[in-house]
């Protein structure tokens, strides 16, 4: 018996990590009563479109950020543009780059057979970035649920709240206050670009006319400009053609420290990746994340808990979507 607890206690600190975090009025295990397989649906549903497309895992963890910085974590992200109303997704930042909307459908649509009226959208992508963490990291973390969904979603809404890939720290330090995250966190949470792909566009400007005197960034590592230069045409007007590169060229479908350390290698793709390791203050952090995996882990899944508790509307607040692409009808 003893040792069974013994046993137990060790896997438990192995793989559970649980955050100090406490937020708001979000409850770990919410669903229990009202729909007990709730977040094992959402994890088999993620588990076999992760295994089909290991991309989906990126896609739906920058999906849960941009809900939660544009009105909270309230689903918005997910709603479709009605006429005249274009919605967040409609926005260049989401458009047409955001992917795992399939995802949160599929498992939205078995909850809805389950315990239908029950979970809302925002808690099922909320649910499904963590366990796109266990499926690509390979640790978990206890995420409280409860979060409710809203029913507004303006494309006008996404610039001031979305931080553009040519911020510097200065600039996402700033961002993230306001949402109430520190630079601690905004370093820790912009490890998640060690999984995934970004399309040119969002880097371009550091490979081609960077500024009078210089024609590349040189904060970028010359032999990964020139890899990237290879995979990404010059850009011209009316060119269509937007390939996508690995966020990550090191461990592309890792979430690790990987990106900490190419950082310090000149290695990060983006400005707002790269500037990270050129500012000091940030600097420190980054380094600190290279030498520790189960410590970056730790304040990954911490990061996350609070990241996913910002302006959600809880109790009698919003409402629980019957499909997460558009409001209930009244
Ligand atoms: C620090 C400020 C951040 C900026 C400026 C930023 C910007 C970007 C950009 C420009 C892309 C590539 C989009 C494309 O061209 O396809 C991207 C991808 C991604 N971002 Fe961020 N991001 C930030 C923070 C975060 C955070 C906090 C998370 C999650 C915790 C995150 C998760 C991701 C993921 C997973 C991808 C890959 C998506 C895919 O492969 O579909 N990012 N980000
Ligand atoms: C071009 O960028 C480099 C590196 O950031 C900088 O040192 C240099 O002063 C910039 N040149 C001009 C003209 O802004």
């Amino acid at each position: 018996m003893e040792t069974i607890r013994v046993c137990l206690a060790l896997v438990l600190s192995l793989y559970l990590l649980v955050p100090s975090a406490s937020a708001s009025s979000l409850k770990v295990g919410f669903y229990k009563r009202t729909c007990p397989d709730a977040e094992t649906i959402v994890r088999n549903v993620v588990g076999r479109a992760v295994g089909n497309n290991r991309g989906i895992a990126a896609g739906v963890i920058r999906m849960h950020f941009h809900d939660c910085f544009v009105r909270g974590c309230d689903g918005s992200v997910l709603l479709d543009s009605t006429p005249g109303k274009p919605a967040e997704r409609q926005h260049p930042a989401n458009n047409p780059s955001l992917r795992g909307f399939e995802v949160i459908d599929e498992a939205k649509a078995v909850l809805e057979s389950h315990c239908p009226n029950t979970v809302s959208c925002a808690d099922v992508l909320a649910f499904a970035a963590r366990d796109a963490a266990y499926f690509t990291g390979g640790f978990f973390y206890e995420l409280p649920g409860g979060r409710r969904d809203g029913r507004v979603s303006l494309e006008s809404e996404i610039q001031g709240n979305l931080p553009p890939p040519s911020f510097n720290a200065e600039q996402l330090k700033e961002n993230f206050a306001r949402k109430g995250l520190s630079v601690d966190e905004m370093v820790t949470l912009s490890g998640a670009h060690s999984i995934g792909v970004s399309h040119c566009s969002s880097f371009n400007s550091r490979l081609y006319g960077f500024n009078s005197t210089h024609q590349q960034d040189p904060s970028m590592d010359p032999d990964l400009a020139a890899f990237l230069k290879s995979r990404c045409p010059r850009p011209r007007t009316n060119d269509r053609d937007d390939p996508t590169v690995p966020l990550d060229l090191g461990t592309p479908h890792h979430l690790d420290i990987q990106y900490y350390r190419n950082l310090k290698k000149g290695r990060g793709l983006l400005t707002s990746d790269q500037t990270l390791w050129s500012s000091s203050r940030t600097a420190k952090l980054v380094a600190a994340n290279t030498k520790n995996p189960h410590r970056w882990q730790e304040k990954y899944a911490a990061a996350m808990v609070h990241m996913g508790s910002i302006d959600v509307l809880t109790g009698r607040k919003g409402e629980i979507r019957r499909r997460c692409r558009v409001v209930n009808r009244h």
